[in-house]
């Protein structure tokens, strides 16, 4: 496990050893991508850790999974509950989260029949996605050979396993030419997105980006852009981008939850602006991270605070969760 040891996975209902998180290799999802996921943030505030917007992330899962049909056995409160059990379990201040829900193994026909449903969560130690140089000084993109998948073959608003066929196809190749990221187009020839962020431009001021009829996944971090923006007085213009439009832009940036507000410095080799974070990605992006580290009173909705973990003398309802064996014996 390359993403930092971790002792404790949530699967199937029950916080069990790392080691148990595992499916017969003739699942359904292996061999068809039928599940869908959700990649969500934890991070170290002066409270404790905090989730990022962690209900909207699950109400997503949820609603992806509703397009697909599959019958989910938790409710959103149950998962939101376990993704806050899982990362106190594993005594984690920040982490990546990962929701995974998807069919196992009974049948190998293409419609899922009677296959079981399996959810699990982990956490992993993530460092910055796009690297801290990336981060810092911004990225290097490359418009990808590989088309967007088209809403009309895969709903991308959802966040399915089988879309991510197309994303690793972009990033693969973008990375084989030396870029950081993939851009994909779309089948109408404009922009849609990365193969895990969506796109700003700035435009004289204006902050510009598109939506579902562009083919992308409706960015959780899109949205809280969006909303900042306006409360910055910022003006959003969501509408179709084109590759023009982003060699023209004063200033661009990927925005995810792993990307976080990645400035973009290059395209293909042409500088955008002045090839370094603007003002406006600038100050975006360090709102962005005064938010997600609590600095900002006024977003603490988007912070789900982890209970405090039991100390001897504190029997708060904040007490770390028990460890289930496989037998059902209580393990610590
Ligand atoms: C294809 C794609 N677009 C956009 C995003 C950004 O979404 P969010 O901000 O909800 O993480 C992601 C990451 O999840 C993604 O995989």
């Amino acid at each position: 496990m390359s993403e930092g040891a971790m002792t404790t996975i949530w699967m199937d209902g029950k916080l069990r050893p790392w080691e148990d998180g595992t499916i017969h290799v003739m699942s359904h999802g292996l061999h068809y991508g039928s599940g869908v996921f959700e990649g969500i943030k934890c991070y170290s505030t002066e409270q404790g850790p905090a989730i990022f917007r962690l209900n909207d992330h699950i109400t997503r899962l949820l609603k992806s999974a509703e397009v697909y049909s599959i019958p989910v056995p938790y409710a959103e409160a149950d998962l939101v509950q376990a993704c806050i059990d899982l990362v106190s379990a594993n005594s984690l201040e920040s982490c990546y989260i990962r929701p995974i829900i998807f069919y196992g193994y009974d049948t190998l026909g293409v419609g899922p029949k009677k296959c079981p449903v399996h959810t699990a969560i982990a956490t992993l130690n993530w460092g910055t996605y796009l690297g801290d140089e990336g981060l810092s000084n911004g990225v290097r993109i490359t418009i990808s050979p590989w088309v967007k998948n088209h809403h009309t073959s895969l709903p991308s608003t959802v966040k399915g396993c089988g879309h991510y066929a197309n994303s690793l196809l972009a990033v693969q190749e973008a990375k084989s030419r030396g870029f950081d990221e993939a851009l994909l187009m779309n089948h109408e020839g404009n922009i849609s997105e990365g193969s895990g962020q969506n796109l700003f431009l700035v435009k004289d001021g204006t902050l510009l980006t598109n939506d579902a009829s562009s083919s992308i996944l409706m960015g959780i971090t899109r949205e809280s852009i969006i909303i900042m923006a306006g409360d910055m007085g910022i003006p959003v213009n969501i509408t179709n981008m084109t590759r023009d439009m982003l060699l023209e832009a004063d200033e661009a940036f990927f925005t995810g939850t792993a990307s976080e507000v990645t400035p973009i410095r290059e395209l293909d080799g042409h500088v955008i602006g002045t090839g370094k974070p603007g003002e406006l990605t600038r100050s975006l992006q360090a709102a962005y991270f005064d938010i997600v580290t609590g600095k900002r009173p006024e977003y603490s909705k988007w912070l789900k605070l982890l209970p405090e973990p039991a100390t001897p003398g504190n029997n708060s309802a904040g007490s770390r969760p028990v460890l289930i064996s496989p037998e059902g014996e209580k393990t610590g």
